[in-house]
């Protein structure tokens, strides 16, 4: 690649261009609209069933599935991608997956990026984005179900719910990416009435756990680790700030789930809401 069209120029660039000027295609469409271009799937959490209707039907027309290996079910590609070719994007850096998408766009196939989940989350879709955009290859969104909303459905809880949890934080622990005082778990859960999602954890429960007591939190604060949420091999391990570290050692899993800290994971203690309450009847009253 020329430095034109090296990456990192063009993600500045798209920087630029967006810091100077709302994109026109903001106000002209929406999210589901048809729209020129690759889109950016969401693949959901892992279940074919939860990917939407437009990710489908992308899908089934691809020729190019550009998607994120074992992050993606098998299955969704086994289920909607019989005709396209599929390209797993693990291992490939921006370098090699630009002008991959880009020149097949350009021959005229129809290509799809897919994430897992929500690409909005966690799934650095936009420097793909810009990339492309940058060297003329429209690009767009199409959302997925994020992981943590189906490990919300697999412990049959809300992720808010009234009076225990007001807010949800989508969050990672500290690492290779997050120093230590990027780290805002611990924040969270001091919060009191915040669901903690921490995704890309999984290896690091133990630890996390450790530093949550370590800053003086309730020990006994619910926590459940969902593994493969909405996939055949599910596995869903519940215990508290104390326990689940052991837990989750026992079961094995050292990645790819989703780790929820708040009263929320029992569903426990929430106050009746005004919806269904004062407020439904509110003017209905002669
Ligand atoms: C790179 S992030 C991508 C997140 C994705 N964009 C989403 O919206 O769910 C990968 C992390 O998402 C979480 N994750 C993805 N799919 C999951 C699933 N089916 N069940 C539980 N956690 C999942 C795990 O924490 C995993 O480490």
């Amino acid at each position: 690649m020329t430095d034109e069209t090296d990456p990192q120029t063009a993600i500045d660039a798209q920087g630029e261009r967006r810091r100077a000027d709302l994109d026109d295609r903001i106000r002209e469409y929406s999210a589901g609209d048809d729209q020129k271009g690759i889109p950016f799937v969401g693949a959901g959490p892992g279940d074919p069933g939860l990917l939407t209707v437009t990710g489908t039907e992308l899908l089934e027309d691809a020729d190019l599935v550009v998607h994120a290996g074992s992050l993606v079910n098998s299955e969704v590609l086994e289920a909607y991608c019989d005709d396209a070719e599929l390209v797993n994007s693990i291992g490939k850096d921006l370098e090699e997956l630009i002008p991959l998408m880009r020149d097949a766009y350009e021959d005229g196939d129809s290509v799809v990026r897919l994430h897992s989940g929500d690409p909005a989350i966690y799934g650095a879709a936009l420097e793909q984005m810009d990339a492309l955009e940058h060297e003329d290859v429209p690009t767009y969104l199409v959302p997925g179900v994020t992981s943590a909303f189906a490990a919300s459905a697999s412990l049959r809880t809300q992720l808010t719910l009234n009076e225990v949890a007001n807010h949800v934080a989508f969050t990672r622990p500290q690492g290779k990416t997050l120093s230590a005082e990027e780290d805002h778990i611990s924040e969270f859960v001091g919060m009191g009435d915040v669901t903690t999602c921490i995704y890309l954890g999984t290896h690091a429960v133990g630890e996390t756990m450790d530093r949550l007591l370590e800053d003086g939190h309730e020990p006994e604060t619910p926590v459940a680790v969902v593994y493969h949420a909405s996939w055949p091999d599910e596995d869903v391990i519940v215990g508290t700030i104390a326990t689940i570290g052991d837990r989750l050692a026992e079961a094995g899993h050292r990645a790819s789930a989703m780790v929820i800290v708040g009263e929320a994971v029992t569903g426990a203690g929430y106050e009746r809401s005004f919806l269904y309450g004062d407020w439904a009847t509110r003017g209905s009253q002669d």
